[in-house]
């Protein structure tokens, strides 16, 4: 057992932003830092370490703790692994009070048995390949014909593996590690007549390590050619290993991803082993697959820049773009940089000189969209019907893209490449990402899962609408129904909006506009009526292509709510200019002569949107504090939040302010 005295000892030299910066990248901000969450799919950064408290705490997810809870949570270490992991990072020795009981042994986690294990053969491994004769022979030799050096030995602790039939898992009884043990962890086998052998006998091996460094399976090359016989033997699933969220070898990479801001991903682990040795260390391998969302998720409270490394054979790059598309979904900026055909990174690295592989890499690394759009079209040819196909294909793509200003840049490079109206494209974008929306929102209702707090709020601000325990007058209603109105009477017309990561202003529709503004900020319509109609909006305004038809289909619409709405809401207004019937002719046009008129009045009603949800949010919050019994650290967190609200409303009513008295 860990005494006391060194636990409290971890405790006081434990620097919260250490720790969780081993794993997510963190920004200054104040008193505290922020970085992206690593236990949710969190697009901004929500996770907030406030040292002064030695705490962690997710705004969206309610992620919390402190950092032995980081560790046990993130990790996925046990508790005192967690403390050992930090008296290793401050140098403490630990100190146990007494020596482990039997009892206390048997009831150590079968977790920490495996990695026990695992640990014993990687270094038997390590000791066979450097100081036994066979190992020097036969596994030695093959790394020094790869070209390997003897600090990358080290460097990922390789090994090797007697060729014998048992010698390893002999060794391994014999020292007392357990035959149910060996067999789990898939070093030891039992053959037909009920023999024990070794897996992995007579191959080179390549331990496979957790982002802590701690070893959790092998992978085991053969060393001859040999058609018959699988090249690698890997670990199967256990405990400790899923294969689904691994990176090799993402624990030697972390520093220098962090660094970088941008990670290669290669294929296999000599691809990875032979970057590091030309002096590319932001760099891990899937092991041969394609990328899962758990080995996303490990990468993306890093760094969102990821390379993606090709070889040059075209049958492989066409498998793999359909797991990329996942990368873009996830927030990611993806490139790609395609090797000389018949290079994979490994052999282009021996080839050249270090310099020569970073120059390589840096010229000839391309946005992934693009270089989709080339290989598709290419392979299509003039068949228009298959051009078609790509073109459906790519707007997939791009749909999945996450900042808007990103994407009407593919749309616009898109609309060139494919010499299509860009008009058309960004309509039928719309379409998908308005449909995307709508039936993840269908999803998340009819499964009822687990609340964050702030979802709480939204779900419980929701339910008082739905049984209408609002006051008459809802500034909230209100807000949305002229959203509404203007969305379907004005939603072709062009506005000019201030772009978001460059100076200056873009040409955007109207319904774009609404559409990312309330995308953005995970704004949802609560009206159940006001949302069907909006959700019903893409689907329209994919087919007609004018204002009075759009408004139309609302009037004669066969659904009740929204005949009424359009009878209470569309007749009656006035249109915005004399020359109503002359502009809207001009479909995706800018309403000339009132286009500040309607640039004002658009964003107006999404600003006032938004200070009524701020509004709400924070009566909301200041009543919830008073009712119920919070910890220090909470009423922190929840006193910082209703001052980031606080300081939203500020902004917010100065900007309508400003626009309204213009
Ligand atoms: N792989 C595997 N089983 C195989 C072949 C490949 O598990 N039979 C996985 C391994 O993780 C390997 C990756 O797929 O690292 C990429 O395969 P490959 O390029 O063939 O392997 P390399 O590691 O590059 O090995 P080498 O250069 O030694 O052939
Ligand atoms: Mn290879």
């Amino acid at each position: 057992m860990i005494s006391k005295k060194t636990i409290d000892e971890i405790m006081f030299a434990t620097k919260i932003e250490d720790v969780v910066g081993d794993f997510v990248t963190l920004r200054r901000q104040g008193q505290s830092f922020v970085g992206v969450c690593p236990f949710h799919n969190d697009k901004n950064p929500s996770l907030h370490v406030t040292p002064r408290l030695g705490i962690y705490k997710c705004f969206v997810c309610d992620a919390k703790g402190n950092a032995v809870h980081f560790l046990m949570e993130h990790a996925k270490m046990t508790y005192p692994e967690a403390l050992e992991y930090l008296a290793k990072k401050y140098n403490i020795e630990i100190e146990y009070d007494r020596p482990e009981t039997d009892e206390e042994k048997a009831l150590r986690s079968e977790r920490d048995s495996l990695f026990i294990v695992n640990e014993f053969a990687e270094k038997y491994f390590m000791e066979q390949l450097r100081n036994s004769e066979e190992g020097q022979m036969l596994g030695l030799t093959y790394f020094k014909e790869r070209g390997f050096k003897d600090a990358t030995l080290d460097k990922f602790h390789l090994g090797y593996c007697p060729g014998g039939w048992d010698s390893f898992t002999q060794e391994a009884l014999k020292q007392g590690y357990k035959e149910e043990f060996l067999i789990k962890l898939g070093l030891t086998k039992k053959s037909e007549k009920n023999k024990l052998y070794d897996f992995y006998r007579g191959r080179v091996i390549f331990p496979i390590h957790n982002t802590v460094g701690r070893v959790i399976g092998f992978g085991g090359r053969i060393l001859k050619k040999d058609e018959k016989i699988a090249k690698y033997f890997n670990s199967p699933e256990n405990e400790i290993y899923h294969k689904s969220d691994t990176l090799y070898d993402l624990y030697l990479a972390k520093k220098a991803i962090r660094q970088m801001d941008n990670v290669y991903l290669v294929e296999g682990y000599t691809d990875v082993i032979s970057m590091f040795e030309s002096g590319v260390e932001n760099v891990v391998a899937s092991s041969g697959t394609s990328l899962t969302d758990g080995q996303v998720k490990l990468l993306y409270s890093l760094t969102k820049n990821i390379t993606v490394l090709y070889d040059g054979d075209a049958a492989g790059i066409k498998a793999s773009l359909r797991g990329i598309d996942m990368l873009l979904e996830k927030g990611m900026n993806v490139r790609v940089c395609l090797l000389p055909d018949g290079e994979d990174p490994d052999s282009f690295a021996k080839k050249h000189r270090d310099s020569e592989l970073q120059e390589y890499l840096t010229q000839n690394t391309t946005d992934f969209i693009l270089f989709k759009v080339q290989i598709l079209l290419e392979e299509a040819g003039n068949d228009p019907l298959k051009r078609a196909n790509v073109v459906n294909n790519i707007l997939e793509s791009i749909a999945k893209i996450q900042d808007n200003i990103v994407q009407s840049f593919y749309i616009k490079e898109c609309a060139r490449l494919f010499e299509l109206p860009e008009a058309t494209l960004g309509s039928k974008i719309r379409t998908m990402l308005w449909k995307a929306n709508t039936d993840k929102r269908k999803a998340e209702n009819s499964v009822p899962t687990e609340q964050t707090p702030l979802q709480e709020v939204q779900i419980r601000e929701q339910r008082q609408v739905e049984q209408q325990l609002r006051p008459q007058t809802n500034l909230r209603l209100e807000s949305e129904k002229n959203l509404v109105k203007l969305l379907y009477k004005y939603g072709f017309y062009e506005i000019s909006v201030e772009a978001e990561n460059e100076d200056g202003f873009i040409q955007q529709r109207v319904d774009q506009f609404i559409f990312n503004e309330l995308h953005n900020d995970e704004i949802t319509i609560q009206d159940p009526t006001l949302r069907k109609i909006y959700d019903n909006y893409a689907e329209r305004a994919a087919i007609l292509q004018d204002p009075v038809s759009m408004q139309r289909t609302l009037v004669y619409s066969e659904d009740e709510d929204e005949y009424k709405f359009a009878i209470d809401n569309l007749e009656t207004d006035q249109p915005y200019s004399p020359n109503w019937k002359k502009k809207y002719d001009m479909v995706t046009h800018s309403t000339e002569n009132n286009i500040q008129n309607l640039q004002q009045e658009v964003q107006d009603t999404v600003l006032s949107l938004k200070l009524r949800i701020v509004e709400e949010r924070i009566a909301f919050l200041r009543n919830e504090i008073k009712q119920k019994e919070y910890g220090e650290e909470d009423q922190i967190l929840i006193l910082a939040h209703i001052n980031l609200l606080v300081k939203c409303r500020k902004n917010i009513s100065e900007r309508l302010n400003r626009v309204v008295s213009q």
